[in-house]
Parts: structure tokens; sequence; C-alpha cells
């Protein structure tokens, strides 16, 4: 249950309640996710993406997400950790092995991922994965020595994002809040004020959205600069 309560402490989401009217999120529901001509591929040596509740932190429930299906949130997950400007080259998607058996089969196959999963048990590549690691270190190693990556994202569960955020080479935690209380066994770690900030992100949205009645929008923490 580690980083249960910590989410926010000290990193608040910035949402507004006048922003939460029903009609506005339902004009909000029309807005795409992200700008086609202005995304840009991530920079820093490697970044991570999540999705949690805004009370707890949950992530996961029963090996799948704890919220019903989120489309605008899925088609954001989609685009930007798969983006690349070279369309030679391929984003690396470093997953913990119960994530991995998590996702569905057209994650999986996506033509410009490159999955790196994290498993000691794992004895054989199942399809689709081109390496299985030891450990998140060796995971990342061969991530950036990968000729043919032009990008490295962390995509969780729980230990998996505490360990990348403790390396200063995570240079972004792209955020998706979602709004309200739902039942879950896996929670994400503390995003530590100290070490990152709140920042927007011109090609990304960042207003509400309401989907089934449940609430979300886009968040990025960003690694704060080392001051000298
Ligand atoms: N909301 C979101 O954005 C989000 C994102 C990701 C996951 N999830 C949810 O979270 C749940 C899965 O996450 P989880 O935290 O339970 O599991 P996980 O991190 O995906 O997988 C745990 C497994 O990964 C391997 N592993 C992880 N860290 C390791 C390390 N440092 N060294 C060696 N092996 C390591 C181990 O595999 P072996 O047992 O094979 O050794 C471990 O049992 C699911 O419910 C999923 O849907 C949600």
């Amino acid at each position: 249950m580690q980083g249960r309560h910590h989410v926010g402490h000290g990193i608040q989401c910035g949402y507004s309640a006048s922003t939460s009217s029903h009609g506005i999120m339902e004009r909000m529901n029309n807005v795409q996710v992200y700008d086609p001509a202005k995304l840009q591929p991530p920079t820093g040596k490697f970044n991570a993406i999540v999705a949690l509740s805004d009370r707890d932190g949950g992530i996961g429930n029963k090996g799948t997400l704890p919220w019903p299906k989120l489309s605008k949130d899925l088609e954001y997950y989609q685009t930007l950790t798969s983006f690349t400007t070279d369309p030679s080259k391929k984003c690396v998607n470093i997953r913990g092995r119960l994530t991995w058996e998590a996702g569905t089969a057209a994650v999986k196959s996506h033509p410009r991922r490159l999955n790196v999963v994290i498993s000691s048990k794992m004895a054989k590549r199942p399809e689709h994965v081109h390496h299985i690691a030891k450990s998140f270190e060796e995971a990342l190693s061969w991530s950036l020595a990968a000729e043919d990556a032009e990008n490295v994202w962390v995509l969780g569960g729980s230990n998996v994002y505490k360990t990348a955020m403790s390396s200063p080479l995570c240079h972004r935690v792209y955020v998706t809040r979602v709004f309200g209380e739902f039942e879950s066994d896996v929670f994400f770690p503390e995003i530590d004020p100290e070490k990152f900030q709140h920042v927007r992100d011109e090609a990304l949205v960042d207003t509400p959205f309401e989907e089934n009645g449940t609430r979300y929008q886009f968040e990025i923490y960003e690694r704060k600069p080392v001051v000298q």
C-alpha cells in the first residue's frame, strides 16, 4: 500500500471547482487530447505515465484499472507512448510483469513499441516482448542502448514507478488524475515535490474531461533543474 495518501502531497492538481460544471465538461469531451502540429517527442532519458485516483493514488484493482474505460485517457496514453518523430524509430515501453499481463493485445502489438518486461519468473519471451529484464536498472540500460529507440517510457506498476522516479534520469511524470473513490489494491508512490514540479505542455490538453460520470484531467510533473 505504499504511496497511499502521498499523491498530491505538496503537489496540487490545480483542478478548479469553477471548471466543473457539467456543460463545460461535455464540451471538453469534443476536445482533442493533443495538438498534432505541436506534439514533440519527450525529452530526457525517460519519462513515466500513469493514471491515478485523486483520493488515494489507486492505480489498479484485481489486475486491471480501478475505473471504467476512459477513452480520451486511452487515446492520450496510446499517442504519447508510441510517438516518434522518426518513423523508423520506436518507443521503448518498460513494464513490470503484472502490468504487461494486464495490457490489451492492441497495446502489446503496436508496431512503434519495443516492449521490455521486468520479471524474475519469465523464462521465455512471450509474443511482442523484446526483452525480459531482471531489474529496473537492467531494463533501463537495455532501453537506452536500443539502437532503434527514440525514447523510453515507464508504464508501471507500483514498485517500477517508485524506482523510476528515484532516478535522476526520469524527466517527466505524465499523470491522468481521476477524480473519485475507486476500490484499489495497487497505489502510486509519492511524487516528491522537492524533485518534481507541475508544468504545462502546449501540445497537450489539461482541461478536465468527463466520461460516463468519471471526471479526470491530464497533468505533467517535471524534474526540477539541479541548482549548482
Ligand atoms: N493506472 C495506471 O496507470 C496503471 C499503470 C500500470 C499498472 N496498473 C495496474 O497496476 C497493477 C499491476 O501493478 P503491480 O504494481 O501490481 O505489478 P507490476 O509492477 O506490473 O508487476 C510486478 C512484477 O513485476 C516484476 N518486477 C517489478 N519490479 C521488479 C524489480 N525491481 N525486480 C524484479 N522484478 C520486478 C516482478 O515479476 P516476477 O514476479 O515475474 O518476478 C513482480 O512480481 C494492475 O492492476 C494494473 O492494471 C495501472
